[in-house]
This record gives structure tokens, C-alpha cells and sequence, in this order.
């Protein structure tokens, strides 16, 4: 279905976002007939250069990003029809801006949304002069792509600044983990299914862990990268959205604010870490030079050029205070240049109380249920079952295993395609709201600051392996593993 006509801006038009994510999201809305005839596309970044050639830049990025089956003459053809590109420095006063308020002429009814997906420092400046440059319609949109500051206080004052022009119903905060389909698939599998919920707490499960692995390294963005660190480019966001998924209360509905009046108070009831727990329960590690399917890759500091302590990998036993999870650890864990790619929610049920069968049966493995969130997303239901045979009863826990891509045939679309309609649409469910970041920052900076004040040096970890020993004690120690993927 068509959204309604809209104009969309993109601040760092030419940066690696834009041209990695955002415009094949938009280009597959247009092969998908979601764009009307009178919706446009403008890049807007430093960089000197006319619209044919931002278009041919586009053309060269769709290329190297999406399928070259998927690229289709015609709908390309319409696609870069509906681009122009104003070179513009956001931040210098919008007396500077004549193009940009050209590009956006005869926008009557039509939603605008500005894309902010430049460094977080500039969103003020940026969206005054939006306001400046009288810029600023009806049915305009902002969309703040992470991290949104580096701390707490960094955070609030970008929330100030952005939120001096716009209301907080405009400011749209995105993370991509919410328009993961198989993220949104979590919520269907927890309140679309009965089975589910009554076992869902402290009662039935064990624990939780959380596991986004991946195999790149910093990837030239070392600049950013090195002054973040896993915690906060990963965990402050990511992993905290994905653990309110799992950890959150029932919504009543998934309208506006139902979803985040839930996750808020998950976040608030996460158990602080601080300086006298960060060891027993956090890992921080940093990659050194190994391999990845046999070939030698270089460590973290030979990529950065320099020395730094800054973790690549990081662990973290988390506790949420509250009456259903009092007791059930979270584990998360993420690191760059794990030996494979691949993202999972395991939730652990607990064993069953008596084992009827006796210990000449096999031994009875607690249930186990695996969210897959990347890259072949599927779910899948560790249950026991009895070995066929006339011989003496044996056991075995076997997967209840369901594909999605054996299941739908569809495309999967990517996580911007989603979110960037809803911006559209002015549908903020699955956007982060302003307490939400708060909160989240809030829990973040009392582990950075415990790993200051207890002096936590990130531990080396071969590329290619599974990160420091650490990461296997901070489970061991409470006589549990980590799910043992085989992807
Ligand atoms: C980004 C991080 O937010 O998420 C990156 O900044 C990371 O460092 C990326 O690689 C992972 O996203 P995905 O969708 O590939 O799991």
C-alpha cells in the first residue's frame, strides 16, 4: 500500500548510512510501488557536487548493496527521478540555505521528514536552522540516528536542543534492532501465542542470554568507534530494546505509547553495576590479531593505528528488579570479529521438578527456546522426546525448528524499510522515546564509570574466536553455559 506523498531529506546525504541503508530502504519501497508520484528524495551533505552526480553515487552504492537481481532499470530509472542534492553545511546559519528551501518548494500537505544521520553533535544546530530557514510544516518529522550522545548528560543536552524546536511526538529516535522483522516477530511469539506468556518469569525460567555476534571489525570507523566502544555502540541501544522485548509486560495495545510505557520500566528496574560488581559481572575485551575462515586478519589497535583500551566485546550479567524476573540473570554478550555472524535470544526454561523416567533413560535436558535473529531467522523449541524402538525407554532433546525462509518465500525486507515508512506515516511505536534513552544512558554510565574507578582493562581476544575465557566464567561460574551456536 502507498504511503502518503512525502519529502524526505537526508542530512549526510553521502555518508556510509545513507548510502549502505537508507537508500536501498527507500529504493525497495519504490520497487514495492510504496512511493507516490510526487514524493522526493533530497541528500544534503558538504560535499560540492551536483545532483547527477549524487545520483551516480547512489547508483554506484545500490549496485555494491542490493542484489543486482532486485535492481530493476525502470524502477531505478524512478527512483533517482524523484533524488536532487543540495551541498549545504547544516550547521552555518540557515541565511545559507536558498537551495534547500528550493528543493522543499511546493510541499503543501506532503509529510517532511529530515533525517538527521550525521554526528550527534550537530542535531541542534542542525534543527535550528530548520526552524531558521521556516523550514518546519505541519506534518514535519525528525529522525535522530544513534548514538544519541555518549553519555547521559551528553544525551540530555541533545534531547534539549532538539526537543527547544521540536515536540517530542516529532522527534523520532531511531534504533534499527526495532524494525528487524524478527524483532517484531518476538513480540507476535509473546503476546500472539497463549503457550507462551504463563511460563514467561522468574517461575518457569532459568535465565536469558542475549547474543549478537559479529564477524567485521571497526571498519574505518575507527574515529567513532574507539571513543564508544561496544557498551555504547551496542549495548546502550541494541541490546537493552531487544531485552525489553523480552523482559516487558504486556501492552495493551500497540499504539504510540503502550509499548514504551512498557520498556521504560524495564529499564528502570535493571540492577545498577557498579565498581565493587563490574568484575564479577561484566567481560570487556579487545580483539588482537587471529583468524576468520582461515584468513589472517590484523587486532583492533593495528586497524585504529594506535594503542587503546577501548572493548570490542563485552559481557554483562544483568539483573531486572522487578516481581516477574526477580532471580533470572541476562546474559548479553557482543563483540566484533567473533568467528561467525549471527544474533540470538535463548531463553532457558527451567528442568522439570521429578524425572519419572529414571537416570537409565538419558539425562533430561531443560527446555529450550532460541530466538534467531540474524541471519537465518527462525525459532527454535528444544523439547524431549522418547528415541523410537521397542528396546527400554531413552530420551532425547530434539528442536521444534521453524525457518522463516523455508516458511515465507517473501524477501525479508531490512530493518530502515519499515522504520523509515513509519516515519512517514508518524507512527513512533518503534522509535526510542526521550525517557527511554535516559534511562538506558543511565544504567550504561554507571558501568562505564566502574570500569574507570576499578581500572578494568579489556582483555585481549584472538580474532575469530569467541572472545576472552571471561565471557565463558562469567556463566560457568553460576554453573551454566552459553548457548553453543553452530551457525
Ligand atoms: C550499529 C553499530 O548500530 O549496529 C555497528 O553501530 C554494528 O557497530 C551494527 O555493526 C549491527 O547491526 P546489524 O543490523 O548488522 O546487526
Amino acid at each position: 500500500m502507498q504511503v502518503n506523498p512525502f519529502d524526505y531529506v537526508v542530512f549526510g546525504g553521502t555518508g556510509d548510512l545513507a548510502l549502505r541503508k537508507l537508500m536501498p530502504a527507500l529504493y525497495y519501497r519504490e520497487r514495492d510501488h510504496q512511493l507516490t508520484d510526487d514524493s522526493r528524495i533530497i541528500g544534503v551533505s558538504r560535499t560540492d557536487q551536483n545532483t547527477e552526480a549524487f545520483r551516480a553515487q547512489i547508483t554506484k552504492a545500490l549496485e555494491q548493496f542490493v542484489p543486482a537481481e532486485d535492481i530493476e532499470a525502470g524502477v531505478l530509472a524512478r527512483f533517482l527521478g524523484r533524488i536532487t542534492y543540495v551541498p549545504l553545511d547544516a550547521t552555518k546559519p540557515a541565511g545559507n540555505w536558498p537551495l534547500l528551501v528550493d528543493a522543499l518548494k511546493d510541499g503543501g500537505e506532503k509529510a517532511r521528514v529530515f533525517y538527521l544521520a550525521t554526528s550527534p553533535v550537530l542535531f541542534g544546530a542542525i534543527c535550528r536552522n530548520i526552524k531558521e530557514a521556516d523550514l518546519i510544516c505541519p506534518k514535519t518529522r525528525v529522525v535522530l540516528e544513534k548514538p544519541i550522545g555518549k553519555d547521559q548528560a551528553s544525551a540530555n543536552a541533545v534531547n534539549n536542543e532538539v526537543g527547544a524546536i521540536f515536540k517530542e511526538e516529532q522527534i523520532f529516535r531511531i534504533d534499527h534492532y526495532l524494525g528487524k522483522e524478527s524483532v517484531q516477530n518476538l513480540m507476535v511469539l509473546r503476546f500472539g501465542n497463549a503457550l507462551f506468556e504463563p511460563l514467561w518469569s522468574a517461575n518457569y525460567i532459568d535465565h536469558v542470554q542475549i547474543t549478537v555476534a559479529e564477524k567485521v571489525g571497526v571498519e574505518g570507523r575507527a574515529d567513532y568507534y574507539d571513543k564508544a566502544g561496544a557498551l555504547r555502540d551496542m549495548v546502550q541501544n541494541h541490546f537493552l530494546q531487544l531485552l525489553c522485548l523480552v523482559a516487558m509486560e504486556p501492552p495493551s495495545s500497540l499504539t504510540e505509547d503502550m509499548i514504551r510505557n512498557e520498556k521504560i520500566k524495564v529499564l528502570r528496574a535493571l540492577r545498577p553495576i557498579t565498581a565493587q560488581d563490574v568484575k564479577s559481572r561484566t567481560v570487556r575485551g579487545q580483539y588482537r590479531q587471529g583468524a576468520i575462515e582461515g584468513k589472517s586478519v590484523a587486532g583492533y589497535a593495528e586497524e585504529l593505528g594506535a594503542s587503546s583500551n577501548t572493548e570490542t566485546f563485552v559481557a554483562i550479567k544483568a539483573e531486572v528488579d522487578n516481581w516477574r524476573w526477580g532471580g533470572v540473570p541476562f546474559y548479553l554478550r557482543t563483540g566484533k570479529r567473533m568467528p561467525t555472524r549471527y544474533s540470538e535470544i535463548v531463553i532457558q526454561f527451567k528442568a522439570v521438578p521429578h524425572n519419572v523416567f529414571g537416570r537409565g533413560a538419558g539425562e533430561l535436558t531443560a527446555n529450550r527456546l532460541v530466538i534467531r535473529l540474524q541471519p537465518d531467522e527462525g525459532v527454535n523449541l528444544q523439547i524431549m522426546t522418547k528415541v523410537p524402538g521397542p528396546g527400554g525407554l531413552r530420551l532425547r532433546s530434539v528442536p521444534l525448528n521453524l525457518s522463516y525462509a523455508e516458511t515465507f518465500k517473501d524477501r525479508y525486507p531490512d530493518a530502515y524499510e519499515r522504520l523509515l515508512m513509519d516515519t512517514v506515516r508518524g507512527n513512533p511505536s518503534l522509535f526510542m522515546r526521550r525517557d527511554e534513552v535516559d534511562a538506558a544512558w543511565a544504567w550504561i554510565d554507571t558501568i562505564q564509570k566502574g570500569w574507570k574507578d576499578a581500572d578494568q582493562p579489556a582483555e585481549p581476544y584472538p580474532a575469530g574466536s569467541w572472545g576472552p575465557l571471561s565471557a565463558a566464567l562469567l556463566l560457568a561460574r553460576d554453573d551454566r553455559r552459553w548457548n553453543d551456536a553452530d551457525y
